[in-house]
C-alpha cells in the first residue's frame, strides 16, 4: 500500500511543479476567439506561451476539452512543440454545443505551465438532416420594380425555465434580424457572400439570455444583397434566383431537458409596407421613416394587415456555418469640415476615403427627404465628383417622420471620403459621423519609418485593405463593380497577411474559389457571377498563389491541403491548352494598367508580351503545387511535376529569350517575372537582373509595372543586390511612382498609378477607383525586406522567424511588429550616427535566425555585452553577421555598420 503524503509536501511539491514564468494566453478555435458557430468536425486550437525569459520552447502540452462539466477529450501530455493548429482529437462533437477547452503546456526547462483560463467554441449543425426549418418568401405578389425590403415576423411562446436557446439564420439576400426588440449580433450584411449554388453559409447566436420565459417575437427584414440585387456588369440582378427568402431555426433546451423548435413554416407573417422602401448594393437605400412599425418584433403587435408566406423549395444541402469573421463595424470618423461647394452644394469631408456609411441624425418635416450622395474625390473645380462610380449611384434618401431618428442604411455600403447633403439647409457637423464597415480581423502589423510620406503609404495600404476586405477580397468598393478579383487579391495577398489576420477570410474565399472552377479554369471573378469562366495569367493563378501565401503566414497544413486538388486542377487546366508546354492562347489582361504615356513616337509604353507573362505564372503555379506536394508528402506529384516545370522553363527560354538573354518584351515586368521566378538559368540571371536596372534608370528612376510586376519588382532588386535602386523606386514622388499619390493627398492606394493628374484632371472615369488594394502589395516588401520580418519555410508561419533587414540610408530608422500566433514577433533597427541599432522580439515557442549588418561580429554588442559572450555566431554573408536566438527581447548595436551599408549599396551602381 502507498503511503499518503503530508500535505505540506504536496503544496510544495505543487509549487515547485508549477513554473510561475510560463503563462498561457491567447486561446484560438480554429484562429478565432471564442467562435460560435463551427462546423469542423475537427476543430484546432491554438494558443501562446507567455514568459519574458529567452529562449522558452514547449516540449509538451495537455488539452482538456469540456460540455458543461463533463470532460469530452483529454489529450494526456502529449511530448510535442505544437501550440498552433492543434486537431481536436477526441470523440464526434455534437451539434448546437458550448465546448470549453483549456491547456498546459511544458517548457523547455522541464516544468509545467498553470492551466489556462477556459475558451468556448459552439458547434453548429453537424449534420444536414438537423434543419427543420423551410425556406419561406414573402405571401405577397412582389412589386418587381422598386422591390421594398420585405419583413417577416412570428410570435412563439415558450413555457418553462430555459436552459440554452440558440438560433441558425440565413436568407436569399441580406438579412437583419430581431429578437423581442433586440438585433442578433453585431454583424451587417449577414449572411455574407459566397458561391452561393455551393455554399450558403447561415449565423448562429445564442440567444438564451434574450428569450422570455412566455411570449416572444422574432421579426426579419431582407435586402436584395448579392443573391437577387444589382451585381456584376450591365445592371445584371437575379445572379442566384428572383426569390428573396428566409431560414431560421431556433432550437431551444428547457431546464427539464425537453425542447422546443421555432422555424420558418408557413405561420409566419410578411409585409412590403416596412420602412426600407428600396436597397442594392451599389445605388443605396431609400429609407421611409413614415412606415417604422412601433414594436413589430415584440409580442403582441398587430400583424392581422400583414400576408402570410409562401414555401419554397430551395436547396438545404448547400448551407454551412460561417468560417470568417463577420462584417462589423469599425471606425467612427467625424467630419472633418463641412464646406459650400461652386455648385452651392453642401459637402461633409470625412478626410478619410473610406467604406461604410454615414451614420446622420435627422429631423424635419413629415414627409421631407434627405438625400446623401458619396464621393471619392473632388473635381478640379471642387465639386463632387461621380464619373468614377460609372452606374453606381451610391446615394441613400431618408424620408423623414417628423420626430428626430438617427439613420444609417442596412443592406448597401458606399466607399466614400465626401459626401454631399440635400434636403438639410442647417448642417451641423454634431449629426453626421462615417463609420467604417469591413470584415472583422484582427488588426496584427505595425510598420513606420522615419520618413512621414512612407507612413502616410503605408496608412493608404492599411485602409485600403480596411475598405476591400469586405466578406470578399474586393477590387474596389465604390463603383458598379466590388467583385472579388482574383489577381488584385493575389497580388496583395503576403502584404494582406502583416496588416490584419487573413486567415480564416482567405480559406473561407478559397473554399468558393474551388466550387466556382470549372475543369479546373478559374474565373475572374470569384464568386463568379459574369457566368463564365476563363483563366487570365496573373488573375487565375491566385489558386495556387493565395494557399501557399497563407501557408507561410499561417503555417496550416490543412488548409494547404483542403486546397490542394484545385491548385492541381488549375495547373492541369493549363497543361491541358498549353502546346508544346508554352502557355501562348487565350485571353489574358496582361499586365494590367501598366504605365503607358502618350507617347507616339518615342515607344515608352511598357507593354509586355502577354503570353511571355503567361508562361511565367504557368511556372510559378507549377513551382507552388510542388511546394505543395512537398509539405503534403506527395512524392509522386512533386516529382512529375518537377519535370513539368523543366519543360515549361525550357520552352519559356526557347521562345522569349535570346541567346545572349535578352527578353523578347524589354520591360520591367519581364525581368521582374522571369528573375522572380527562377525562369532563367543561373549563368543568365546576373546580366538580366542589370537590364532591369538599366532600364528603371532609364524611366529616369521610374517604375512602370502594371498589377503584375509591380508586387516583385522590389523583391527582385533587393534579391540581385539592388536595394539602393529599390529604395529609389520606393522614394520617387513623381508619377510613376508609390509616392506620387501620396504627395496628391491619397489617404488610400489608387487604381492607377496616376488617377489623379498633376493638374487635378483624372484619369479615364470608367475605371479610376481610388480605393484599389493592388498596387499596396509593396507592403510585403516593406516588412519583409526594410524591416526584414519574414518566416522560413522550414518553421512556417513564424515558428522559425527570419530577420533581415536591407538598411539604406535614405531612411534613418524602421519598425515592424506581427502579431503571429506565437505571439508578437518585431524587428526595427535605427541609424545612430555610424552605428545600426537593431531591436528584435521573438515570441516564445519560436527561434529566429537574425542577419545583422555588421563589418564583423567583433563589432556588434547585444543588451550591453560583446555578442559573442551570450549569443553563438553562425555565419557571415553579404555584409551580415548570423545569429540564431530564441524567444525574448533584444538590442544589437552594430558599431561602424553604416559605412560598410553604403559601401555595399553602391557596388552595386545605384547612382545615375
Ligand atoms: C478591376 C480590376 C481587375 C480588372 C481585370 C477591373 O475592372 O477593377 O482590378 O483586376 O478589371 O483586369
Amino acid at each position: 500500500m502507498k503511503k499518503k503524503l503530508p500535505v505540506v509536501c504536496i503544496l510544495l511539491l505543487l509549487i515547485t511543479n508549477v513554473n510561475a514564468q510560463t503563462k498561457i494566453d491567447s486561446l484560438l478555435t480554429e484562429n478565432r476567439k471564442d467562435p460560435v458557430g463551427l462546423d469542423v468536425l475537427q476543430p484546432q486550437f491554438s494558443w501562446q506561451l507567455i514568459n519574458s525569459k529567452r529562449d522558452i520552447l514547449q516540449t509538451a502540452y495537455q488539452i482538456i476539452v469540456s460540455n458543461g462539466n463533463n470532460k469530452v477529450w483529454q489529450s494526456g501530455k502529449v511530448l510535442s512543440d505544437s501550440s498552433v493548429h492543434v486537431t481536436y482529437k477526441g470523440p464526434a462533437l455534437q451539434s448546437g454545443t458550448k465546448y470549453t477547452w483549456r491547456v498546459r503546456v511544458w517548457d523547455n526547462s522541464g516544468k509545467h505551465s498553470p492551466w489556462s483560463a477556459n475558451a468556448f467554441f459552439y458547434t453548429a449543425l453537424l449534420n444536414p438532416t438537423e434543419w427543420k426549418a423551410k425556406w419561406i418568401a414573402p405571401g405577397y405578389a412582389e412589386d418587381t420594380v422598386m422591390r421594398p425590403s420585405p419583413v417577416f415576423r412570428k410570435e412563439f411562446t415558450t413555457n418553462k425555465k430555459i436552459k440554452s436557446a440558440i438560433a441558425y439564420i440565413t436568407a436569399h439576400g441580406m438579412y437583419e434580424a430581431i429578437i423581442n426588440g433586440k438585433r442578433m449580433g453585431n454583424a451587417y450584411l449577414t449572411p455574407g457572400w459566397t458561391s452561393y449554388n455551393h455554399r450558403l453559409q447561415y449565423q448562429m447566436y445564442d440567444v438564451t439570455n434574450i428569450l422570455n420565459e412566455g411570449k416572444n417575437a422574432i421579426g426579419v427584414t431582407l435586402g436584395n444583397g448579392w443573391y437577387r440585387g444589382i451585381i456584376g456588369f450591365s445592371n445584371n440582378i437575379n445572379y442566384y434566383g428572383k426569390d428573396i427568402a428566409l431560414l431560421v431555426q431556433m432550437d431551444i433546451t428547457y431546464t427539464d431537458g425537453s425542447k422546443q423548435q421555432v422555424i420558418t413554416d408557413d405561420s409566419w407573417k410578411s409585409t412590403d409596407k416596412g420602412p426600407i422602401r428600396y436597397a442594392e448594393i451599389y445605388n443605396g437605400e431609400t429609407y421611409d421613416a413614415r412606415n417604422e412599425m412601433q414594436g413589430w418584433t415584440m409580442p403582441g403587435f398587430d400583424d392581422k394587415e400583414w400576408s402570410g408566406v409562401k414555401i419554397l423549395n430551395a436547396p438545404m444541402k448547400v448551407l454551412i456555418a460561417t468560417y470568417n469573421e463577420p462584417v462589423t463595424t469599425h471606425e467612427i470618423i467625424k467630419p472633418v469640415k463641412i464646406f459650400t461647394t461652386p455648385k452651392g452644394e453642401k459637402v461633409i469631408d470625412f478626410g478619410q476615403n473610406l467604406v461604410g456609411w454615414v451614420v446622420m441624425k435627422a429631423k424635419g418635416n413629415k414627409g421631407d427627404t434627405i438625400t446623401l450622395s458619396h464621393a471619392e474625390v473632388l473635381d478640379k473645380e471642387g465639386n463632387m465628383y461621380y464619373d468614377n462610380l460609372r452606374n453606381a449611384k451610391a446615394q441613400d434618401n431618408y424620408i423623414m417622420s417628423g420626430e428626430e431618428e438617427t439613420y444609417h442604411p442596412h443592406f448597401t455600403w458606399h466607399g466614400f471620403r465626401y459626401c454631399c447633403v440635400k434636403g438639410d439647409d442647417d448642417l451641423k457637423s454634431e449629426d453626421f459621423e462615417a463609420v467604417a464597415l469591413y470584415s472583422d480581423m484582427e488588426p496584427t502589423g505595425t510598420f513606420s519609418t522615419s520618413n512621414a510620406l512612407i507612413n502616410q503609404l503605408q496608412h493608404n495600404i492599411q485602409w485600403g485593405q480596411r475598405g476591400n476586405f469586405l466578406d470578399v477580397p474586393t477590387d474596389c468598393p465604390q463603383r458598379d463593380e466590388r467583385l472579388g478579383w482574383t489577381g488584385d487579391a493575389q497580388a496583395f495577398s503576403r502584404t494582406a497577411t502583416f496588416n490584419f489576420n487573413v486567415n480564416d477570410f482567405f480559406s473561407k474565399w478559397l473554399k468558393d474559389m474551388a466550387a466556382d472552377q470549372v475543369n479546373g479554369v478559374m474565373p475572374f471573378v470569384i464568386p463568379n457571377v459574369l457566368g463564365f469562366a476563363i483563366s487570365s495569367a496573373g488573375w487565375a493563378d491566385a489558386a495556387t498563389i493565395i494557399p501557399w501565401n497563407m501557408y507561410l503566414a499561417y503555417g496550416d497544413k490543412r488548409s494547404l491541403s483542403q486546397q490542394y486538388e484545385s491548385m492541381k486542377n488549375y495547373v492541369e487546366s493549363i497543361r491541358r491548352v498549353a502546346r508544346d508546354n508554352l502557355w501562348n492562347t487565350g485571353f489574358h489582361f496582361g499586365d494590367w494598367l501598366f504605365y503607358r504615356p502618350f507617347d507616339d513616337n518615342d515607344g515608352r509604353s511598357a507593354v509586355t508580351d502577354k503570353y511571355l507573362i503567361a508562361q511565367c505564372f504557368y511556372a510559378h503555379s507549377t513551382q507552388l503545387l510542388i511546394n505543395a506536394a512537398n509539405v503534403l508528402g506527395n512524392k509522386k506529384d512533386a516529382n512529375e511535376y518537377t519535370a513539368l516545370l523543366q519543360k515549361i522553363k525550357d520552352a519559356f527560354n526557347k521562345e522569349y529569350v535570346t541567346p545572349n538573354g535578352r527578353l523578347v518584351s524589354g520591360t520591367q515586368t519581364a525581368y521582374v517575372l522571369a528573375l522572380n521566378f527562377d525562369m532563367l538559368p543561373d549563368s543568365m540571371r546576373k546580366q538580366a537582373a542589370e537590364r532591369l536596372v538599366e532600364n528603371i534608370k532609364s524611366y529616369d528612376m521610374h517604375l512602370t509595372t502594371g498589377f503584375l510586376g509591380t508586387p516583385y519588382l522590389c523583391h527582385v532588386l533587393t534579391r540581385f543586390g539592388y536595394t539602393a535602386i529599390a529604395y529609389k523606386l520606393l522614394l520617387q514622388k513623381t508619377y510613376p511612382s508609390w509616392l506620387y499619390p501620396v504627395t496628391m493627398g491619397a489617404t488610400t492606394i489608387w487604381e492607377r498609378w496616376d488617377g489623379e493628374k498633376p493638374d487635378s484632371t483624372f484619369e479615364t472615369p470608367s475605371m479610376n477607383s481610388f480605393n484599389h488594394y493592388a498596387y499596396g502589395a509593396i507592403g510585403d516588401w516593406m516588412y519583409r525586406k526594410i524591416a526584414g520580418l519574414d518566416t522560413y519555410e522550414d518553421g512556417v508561419g513564424y515558428k522559425h522567424i527570419k530577420i533581415m533587414p536591407h538598411v539604406d540610408t535614405s531612411i534613418s530608422q524602421t519598425e515592424a511588429s506581427l502579431k503571429t500566433y506565437y505571439g508578437t514577433a518585431s524587428s526595427g533597427w535605427k541609424i545612430n550616427d555610424n552605428d545600426i541599432m537593431m531591436d528584435v522580439i521573438v515570441p516564445c515557442n519560436t527561434t529566429a535566425t537574425v542577419y545583422i549588418p555588421a563589418q564583423d561580429a567583433n563589432n556588434i554588442t547585444e543588451s550591453g555585452s560583446a555578442l559573442k559572450e551570450n549569443i553563438k555566431v553562425s555565419g557571415n554573408e553579404d555584409g551580415y553577421v548570423i545569429v540564431n536566438i530564441g524567444s525574448g527581447e533584444y538590442h544589437f548595436i552594430s558599431k561602424g555598420a553604416v559605412q560598410k551599408i553604403i559601401a555595399l549599396n553602391r557596388k552595386n551602381n545605384s547612382d545615375k
